[in-house]
């Protein structure tokens, strides 16, 4: 049985990560899709709150859960049984860094592999920081994330820019 996790941020998730979901799922018998810390990033969302969204939007797919960890990718990669890692790449600006990632996560994990699809060429300039950016200043986002999630991502927004106020 292949199996593989697709870990990030998600803080939202965005219609560009419920593609590479899609693509993936094609691929491997089974998915988890992993909410995991990336110590670069502060979150808007709650753990909690972006696992929510990504079960909304992972409910019609039977290969694919939901997980989330506060460990490294490779050890929790292992203890899933998973033995390939499947990331989104946009434009040759993510390259750097996915790439720095992928042989860290191989050396700390042997068995693991990076598979990196290609995002959708209309997802090429979305980004969840482009979705908070464009919501929290009043703009129209709706066409950027999945509609199960559009309520909870315009009403944290709101509360946001309420008590940044
Ligand atoms: O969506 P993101 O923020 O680009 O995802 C990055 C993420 C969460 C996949 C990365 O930061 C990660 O793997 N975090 C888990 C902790 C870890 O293993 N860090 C070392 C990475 S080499």
């Amino acid at each position: 049985m292949s199996i593989a996790i697709y870990p990030g941020s998600f803080d939202p998730p965005t219609c560009g990560h419920m593609d590479i979901i899609l693509r993936a799922s094609n691929i491997f018998d089974k998915v988890y899709v992993a909410c995991m810390i990336n110590m670069r990033k502060t979150t808007m969302f709650t753990v909690g709150e972006r696992v929510g969204m990504l079960e909304r939007m992972v409910s019609g797919l039977g290969s694919v859960s939901v997980v989330s960890s506060e460990s490294l990718l490779a050890e929790f990669a292992g203890e899933l049984g998973a033995d390939v890692i499947v990331k989104g790449l946009r434009a040759m600006s993510d390259f750097e860094m996915e790439f720095q990632m992928s042989l860290l996560n191989r050396k700390m994990n042997p068995n693991l592999d990076t598979l990196f699809l290609t995002t959708g060429e209309s997802f090429q300039y979305l980004s969840s920081s482009v979705v908070k950016e464009i919501g929290s200043l009043g703009g129209e986002f709706r066409e950027f994330v999945p509609g199960c999630v559009y309520e909870d991502i315009a009403v944290k927004l709101k509360e946001v820019s309420k008590n940044a106020k």
